[in-house]
């Protein structure tokens, strides 16, 4: 049982050699028509493999194994499997890395893996998918966001060239509704370079519809390049990660639930110490959790994120939930904001401290175990504000950072009220429901005291859950509305 716990995501060197030797020993046996994969696996477990019996004849070094490193698979079976693509590629993982995997490896590859990740195929928001977010809930929410883009550009000095990035644009609702409310301000429009950082081919393409892209040669169906939006013509590009957008430009950047879906590890306080939590293939073929029995790699990270904590809240605590990639990119945008000047704008829901256990997984807006599954439910954790706060102050010296403030205090300051009044002034009583409900679910707390329809579709306001936070270039001063 123990030999299944057992990770070594960095292999001594006597088990970096079993593994090139397994590599070898793998493809060679397709060529040669040698022992298969399965029957080596079985070799490894003798005590004293020589392995000038078994490789090249110009091999003739004997190595001599420590068996209570290496994994131990279960049956072989040849039944025919039901698991999806992503489970079989999960548990092949684990089964080659030979032990359990990091839970962060494990959320990322259900998310984004390429082939089969939860965001990567398909349209996974609204009523139809698996969850809603603020820019679906209402058209205010990606104006009011544009309403934080041209105040910070009126900040910057009304520059006449901006790289506005989007990071996880969705759908590209929120994108849609910043351009369609700023385009009567024809020096802000004018100035923008749109890039969105998306990963999901099918999301790219959706984003391309919903900004109503068109080729500048006049072919609308190019996704690649020279191509704008016909909402304010302004040029469109799209990457898959930030590094790739360009620099030298001022920089907007907004990131609405981008954080909550990068990878987090957990760790949870046992008696030999902080232990990772683990995903490993149990003796009946299902995932399940596991603890690491010594430090893992991650846990440089988890001392990191302790260091900004006090000591007597780490002590409270029994698990802790750390984001390396949040911590990565926040240093990534708060220098690019450094060199380039500009800001940032994350929204998420979150904690402004130290995250314990928060990894959730919903499916057709229900939640489920996070082990359900892969790949058909959306995997999310809570964002630690004050990890990205610290993260950009060490990254840039003359950058700083505001926030968090309530999504609620965020809206409201910006105007939502204002905004909510005049489009009631000029719709229809349904359009007007839907107005209210959007309104209450953005900034309101609980559940809709103006309610009459039935208790469960009560609209939960998500105005203290979701938080606002901004990054910008000591330059820029104190960005709206965080004053
Ligand atoms: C929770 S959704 C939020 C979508 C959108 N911002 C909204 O509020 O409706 C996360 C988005 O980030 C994208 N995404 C997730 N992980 C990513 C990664 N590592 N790199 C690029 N995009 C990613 C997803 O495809 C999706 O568009």
């Amino acid at each position: 049982m123990l030999r299944r716990l057992l990770l070594q995501p960095q292999p001594s060197t006597q088990r970096r050699r079993i593994l090139s030797l397994y590599r070898h020993c793998s493809s060679s046996s397709t060529t040669s028509g040698e022992a298969p994969v399965s029957s080596f696996v079985e070799h490894l477990e003798d005590d004293n493999y020589d392995v000038s019996k078994h490789s090249s004849p110009q091999s003739s070094a004997t190595l001599s194994i420590d068996r209570s490193g290496l994994y131990n698979p279960p049956e072989h079976s040849h039944e025919p499997s039901s698991d999806s693509e992503l489970v079989k590629h999960l548990k092949g993982i684990i089964k080659f890395r030979g032990g359990p995997i990091s839970i962060a490896e494990y959320m990322e590859e259900v998310l984004t893996n390429p082939k089969a990740g939860f965001y990567m195929n398909r349209d996974v928001f609204g009523e139809g998918g698996d969850f809603i977010t603020s820019p679906d809930v209402s058209q205010m929410f990606g104006e009011m966001v544009g309403v934080w883009a041209m105040c910070l550009w009126e900040q910057m000095g009304r520059p006449s060239k901006v790289n506005l990035i989007e990071l996880g644009p969705g759908r590209g609702t929120l994108m849609a509704d910043l351009l369609r409310g700023s385009s009567k301000m024809k020096e802000f429009t004018k100035s923008l370079n749109i890039h969105m950082v998306e990963c999901s081919p099918a999301l790219q393409k959706l984003q391309y519809k919903k900004l109503e892209c068109i080729d500048e040669d006049g072919d609308d169906k190019n996704v690649d390049n020279h191509v704008v939006s016909a909402l304010t013509g302004s040029p469109i590009s799209w990457h898959t990660m930030l590094e790739q957008v360009p620099t030298g430009v001022p920089t907007i950047i907004i990131a609405h639930e981008f954080y909550d879906a990068l990878p987090v590890h957990q760790f949870q306080k046992a008696s030999r110490g902080w232990c990772e939590k683990m995903v490993d293939v149990a003796e009946d073929d299902t995932f399940r959790i596991v603890l690491s029995p010594q430090p893992t790699p991650a846990t440089l990270y988890l001392l990191q994120r302790c260091k900004w904590a006090e000591t007597e809240d780490i002590s409270k605590l029994n698990q802790i939930e750390v984001c390396p990639k949040a911590m990565d990119l926040t240093q990534n945008i708060a220098k690019r904001i450094s060199s380039d000047g500009g800001g940032a704008l994350i929204i998420d829901y979150g904690l402004n401290g130290i995250v314990s256990d928060s990894l959730q997984a919903i499916r057709k807006h229900k939640f489920v175990n996070i082990l359900d599954k892969p790949g058909s439910a959306d995997l999310s954790a809570y964002v630690d504000f004050s990890a990205i706060k610290h993260s950009a102050e060490e990254a840039a010296d003359d950058v700083s950072v505001h926030g968090p403030i309530t999504q609620s205090q965020f809206l409201g300051s910006l105007g939502i009220n204002f905004r909510v009044e005049a489009l009631l002034q000029n719709c229809t009583e349904e359009q007007a429901e839907s107005l209210r409900t959007g309104y209450w679910r953005l900034v309101g707390e609980g559940e809709a005291p103006f309610w009459e329809g039935p208790d469960d579709q009560a609209p939960i306001g998500m105005g203290t859950r979701y938080m606002a936070m901004s990054i910008v270039n000591k330059k820029q001063g104190t960005p709206a509305p965080f004053q």
